[in-house]
């Protein structure tokens, strides 16, 4: 019998039931969007639940990022990893400004901050990074280097929803840092996101920003932009505030049972969990050893198809490899040795809240074959 398609990730979801009374208050309400009751009680609660003071709730993961580099007069050349979503690149290029890429850590997958220094010239004002699968970045170091050469820290934490280190929210590094809320992350508002930043000043000027750039009735302080989160999706956030904690829970049991299966593999390999970190499970990649493994990356990656079972190869090909950013000097792969490496190895198991023991055996089963 073949077994109902398992896909990478599922929406998490709740109830109708629990959504239907936040709707009829909006109709209630007749108060659509623009700063309205649920984006206040959204951007409160996510303070709270996140652990950081300031943050602005946005339509998606990808305005945030082009607004904080307008908050921030971003310009001249930024540098960044090519491991990610090509949403991270494209919002310097949507802002006229050169992305630099740097090689990763293939510990972490996240930029290499030993790499950075090398990259930096006269006309570098910041460094972007991402912290991929939710891994926290060295933060530590790349402030250091950031402070040492008069650069902003914009990160790109599209993955790292509720991720703490030492008790402490990694979205309190840098200058800010960005959330996607899209249906496939741990965390969604079906489209979303949010922007954080470490002050009320710098949080008015986001909210302008958002918002066309009023600053009132009928003042522009900016050429803004509409980002804003509307009061259907801010609800829905609310509502998924109350069960993304037993999600995430579901997520790291998934995430023990493919760690203990897939040790004994040779030629698999995966990460761990770090000391005194709070991971959300957002993503299990594993790296393919061809020559250990007996078989390649993809003709794994096609084989889990044939048997209904859909990862995906994120983060392959790299950004650098894309059309629109391969003529740039540093996409170029002598450059990037690790993040070939990794992306050419890399496939990203299902993970989410809804997987049965079964799935998880199958897939397990398939790459033990
Ligand atoms: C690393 C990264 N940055 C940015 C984005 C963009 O977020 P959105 O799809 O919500 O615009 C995503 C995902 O979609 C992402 O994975």
């Amino acid at each position: 019998m073949q077994h109902k398609k398992t896909t990478v990730t599922s929406p998490l979801i709740p109830p109708l039931e629990e959504f239907i009374p936040y709707l009829e208050d909006i109709w209630e309400r007749k108060w659509l969007t623009n700063n309205g009751h649920y984006h206040k009680e959204l951007e409160k609660a996510l303070a709270d639940y996140l652990g950081v003071e300031y943050i602005s709730v946005f339509t998606n993961g990808t305005i945030p990022i082009i607004t904080a580099l307008q908050a921030l007069r971003v310009t001249g050349e930024v540098i960044t990893t090519p491991y990610s979503f090509v949403a991270t690149t494209h919002s310097l290029w949507w802002n006229g400004i050169k992305p630099v890429f740097v090689d990763i850590d293939p510990k972490t997958c996240n930029l290499d901050p030993n790499k950075i220094e090398a990259a930096i010239t006269p006309r570098t004002t910041a460094i972007m990074p991402v912290h991929v699968y939710g891994n926290p970045c060295d933060t530590e170091k790349i402030q250091e280097i950031a402070d040492k050469y008069g650069l902003r820290v914009i990160y790109d934490a599209a993955h790292a929803f509720g991720v703490t280190v030492n008790g402490k929210s990694i979205l309190e590094w840098g200058d800010m840092s960005t959330l996607s809320f899209h249906a496939t992350k741990t965390y969604n508002t079906f489209e979303g996101g949010a922007l954080v930043c470490h002050d009320a000043i710098t949080k008015q000027r986001i909210d302008y920003l958002k918002n066309f750039g009023f600053a009132g009735e009928t003042t522009v302080v900016a050429p803004g932009i509409n980002g804003k989160m509307d009061e259907v999706r801010a609800a829905f956030g609310l509502l998924g505030l109350k069960h993304v904690d037993k999600a995430v829970e579901k997520r790291k049991q998934v995430a023990i049972q493919y760690r203990e299966s897939l040790k004994e593999i040779p030629g698999i390999s995966f990460m761990e969990d770090i000391p005194g970190v709070r991971h959300n499970y957002s993503y299990f990649p594993i790296f393919v050893d061809e020559n250990e493994y007996g078989m390649s990356r993809d003709s794994l990656y096609e084989k889990m198809k044939e048997n209904n079972i859909y990862g995906r190869r994120y983060f392959y090909p790299l950004i650098s490899q894309f059309a629109t950013y391969r003529g740039l000097d540093s996409a170029n792969e002598k450059n990037l040795s690790v993040s070939h490496e990794i992306a050419d190895s890399v496939i990203c198991l299902p993970m989410h809240h809804e997987l049965t023991d079964s799935e998880v055996g199958l897939i397990i089963n398939i790459i033990k074959e």
